[in-house]
């Protein structure tokens, strides 16, 4: 039996080089802080934050990410000094600073002059000053407003020995994405005339003879605005995918800036990979952008299990950094404010949740916040200084966490080691979510962390990819969604397949091109060739309604959507043994080159992937690993040696076998052949 992931690491994409450094610079240990706001407390306050920062080991903090307003007092009135005293007096404690560009929340000055940058929603609505991210990211008045505060920031503290990271905006994509306004649908068209050149094309790409929209001039294109049915598919995918762009290049202007007046310091915007959590973001994209990839994780707090979310999110941020570590900016210490119902986290958890983001690449352990607010709507967020004060519970796990990083301090800079790849793609996850689809029962971020949790449940450490990424190396690779695929990607597929890979494909995936629209020929265009079938009908079941499928390996439950598969080369494991497709075969595998192709048309319960995968995975050549279902073993391998983190979130205490031994980093004991575990806790073996 091998009980340790066995593969070696492999980049899932390989952003282009960045711009700056990659690590925060003069910070010689994990990060580990919060977002810091002592602008919401008297002056006096702050020296006794610095030295409780210092008692919990706290290593760099996030500030002025909302502090625009108390920086530009009115246009062109600047008020550094509180900022230069914080900044020294961080820096005098040793603390390094992740500084915000507080472009996130412009000051109501700002509006006042322009309120034509308040951002108009699909109804037709402006949104009001008086919460944050009220912005039209498509507004010259905003772009250039955004640029003057960067640059004074830049200005003033690109020497300040304190800066060790530019932490650009906060959370592109929330609470506010797309703008409908005039401004937004002129900027659109720029961008639909850089993409699609002619509106000869556009009308093309659009599909415009459908329902008689075909379009004449450029200036006759809108936003998808609130339409009496539903609206155009292409149009909406290429708002969506202009969106992202619009926003990104308001990121990019204010990263320029920061290079070019502060150059050797890294810049950063944290990400919410969770797909729960921000959809707007084609994370691919701008992975690639960033000198250092950092997100934000919540767990949704209700979710039984909810670390597996965590670990999928980690796994997707360390996807889009190309495999690089990536820095996790926030998380809570406990409850949060937003949620129906905010439950507090459990004794360890803390600390599970945070090493799990580590064992998984990220450098440090950030959260939101330092010291909890007394007032304004995050006054019942948890932080790292609860109300409570330093005599608490949470107080206490986080010093402890502090003396867990500080033991990790060797981890720096080692890699993830991956067994296997899952595709996603933001880009078809948006084409999907659209109306009028086959089955409302088609989701694909449901099949996407239905797949994954499979993978987490058998142990295997996943990386994620672009459809179109090089997937050599990867023994398994799992598609749990992609409604869109290019042609490209069929064929890199074909490619993975032949060079002798093994391919797991779900149903509803190689549908249409990036138009949204079908593939010629009957489906799965993208895919025909790869998997050795074609569809001859989709066969959506009733709400409620289950179906059987029979093979060797035992009957399998599945429900939702069934499909008339037609072999044309594949060969049937599972055959449809009841519901409208009875007799048909269901799950199917295609040999093709020295790989082979696997199919599976229904969806499947969390029982029947399992079998499913188990197959797929010993024809990948991976190993069983016989370990709790709870217990999470991730392995980072650097120059120093392999690490394993070991995280038992269960209540039970587990022995988990070692291929050899080593030292346990946060006990400091010796270890020798095997692992116990407390429940509740994690355990970091350098072997
Ligand atoms: C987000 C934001 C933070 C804070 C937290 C609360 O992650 O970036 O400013 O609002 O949510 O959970």
């Amino acid at each position: 039996m091998d009980h340790l992931p066995s593969r070696a690491t492999t980049p899932a994409a390989a952003p282009r080089p960045a711009a700056g450094p990659t690590a925060p610079v003069g910070l010689d240990a994990l990060a580990y802080g919060g977002d810091y706001n002592p602008e919401q407390w008297p002056e006096e306050v702050w020296p006794e934050d610095v030295r409780l920062m210092r008692e919990a080991g706290v290593t760099m903090v996030s500030v002025g990410i909302f502090s625009w307003s108390l920086l530009e007092t009115e246009r062109g009135r600047y008020e550094f000094g509180w900022l230069d005293r914080l900044l020294d007096l961080l820096h005098e404690a040793g603390i390094r600073v992740d500084l915000g560009t507080p472009t996130v929340v412009p000051p109501a000055w700002f509006y006042r002059e322009h309120p034509e940058a308040l951002p108009v929603s699909r109804e037709g609505v402006r949104y009001e000053f008086g919460g944050r991210g009220a912005i039209c990211h498509s507004s010259p008045a905003y772009r250039a407003a955004a640029a003057g505060i960067t640059e004074q920031l830049a200005l003033r503290y690109a020497d300040h020995p304190a800066l060790a990271l530019w932490h650009v905006h906060n959370e592109y994509g929330v609470p506010v994405s797309a703008c409908y306004c005039e401004e937004s649908a002129a900027h659109f068209r720029r961008w639909l005339a850089a993409r699609h050149t002619t509106v000869k094309e556009l009308n093309a790409a659009w599909g415009t003879p459908f329902w008689g929209q075909h379009y004449n001039r450029w200036e006759d294109i809108r936003p998808p605005r609130l339409t009496p049915t539903a609206c155009n598919p292409a149009q909406q995918l290429d708002w969506a995918r202009f969106t992202s762009d619009a926003m990104l290049e308001n990121f990019r202007s204010e990263r320029d800036i920061l290079h070019r007046l502060a150059p050797g310091v890294p810049v950063t915007t944290n990400f919410m990979t969770a797909l729960s959590q921000c959809e707007s973001v084609d994370y691919w994209a701008w992975g690639r952008e960033v000198d250092l990839v950092s997100n934000d994780h919540y767990l949704v707090a209700e979710a039984e299990r909810n670390h597996v979310n965590l670990a999928m999110s980690a796994d997707l941020t360390r996807s889009v950094a190309g495999g690089k570590p990536w820095l996790l900016l926030e998380h809570s210490t406990g409850a949060v404010n937003w949620q129906p119902r905010n439950l507090a986290k459990r004794p360890g958890e803390l600390a599970r949740n945070s090493l799990a983001h580590v064992a998984r690449g990220s450098e440090g352990a950030m959260f939101f916040q330092w010291r909890a607010s007394r007032y304004g709507t995050e006054k019942f967020h948890s932080a790292m200084l609860p109300h409570a004060g330093t005599d608490s519970r949470i107080w206490r796990e986080v010093v402890a966490l502090g003396s867990d990083l500080t033991s990790l301090a060797g981890i720096r800079d080692s890699r993830v080691v991956a067994d296997a790849a899952v595709l996603w793609d933001w880009q078809s996850w948006w084409a999907q979510k659209l109306e009028w689809r086959p089955s409302v029962e088609l989701d694909a971020r449901e099949r996407a962390d239905a797949w994954y949790a499979a993978g987490y449940d058998r142990h295997l450490t996943l990386d994620f990819a672009h459809p179109e990424a090089d997937l050599t190396g990867y023994p398994l690779v799992l598609v749990p969604a992609l409604y869109l695929m290019t042609e490209a990607a069929g064929q890199n597929l074909r490619r993975y397949v032949e060079g002798g890979g093994t391919l797991v494909v779900s149903y509803f995936s190689g549908i249409v091109d990036e138009h949204d629209t079908v593939h010629a020929g009957p489906h799965p265009g993208a895919l025909r060739d790869v998997l050795g079938l074609t569809i001859e009908e989709f066969a959506p079941l009733r709400a409620g309604q289950s179906v059987r499928l029979t093979g060797a390996a035992g009957d399998l439950t599945a429900d939702g959507w069934a499909e008339w598969v037609v072999p044309q080369g594949a060969g049937t494991l599972w055959t449809y043994a009841d519901g409208p497709t009875a007799g048909h075969p269901a799950v199917t595998r295609h040999a093709l080159g020295t790989g082979s192709a696997w199919y599976v048309s229904s969806r499947l319960d969390a029982a029947g992937l399992d079998t499913v995968l188990a197959r797929a995975a010993a024809e990948a050549g991976l190993p069983e690993r016989e370990l709790p279902r709870d217990v999470e073993v991730v392995e980072r391998a650097g120059e120093l040696g392999r690490y394993l983190f070991v995280i038992n979130h269960t209540d039970e205490d587990a022995v988990v076998p070692l291929p050899g031994d080593g030292v346990e980093l946060l006990t400091g004991s010796a270890v020798r052949g095997a692992l116990d575990v407390p429940g509740n806790s994690t355990r970091v073996v350098h072997l």
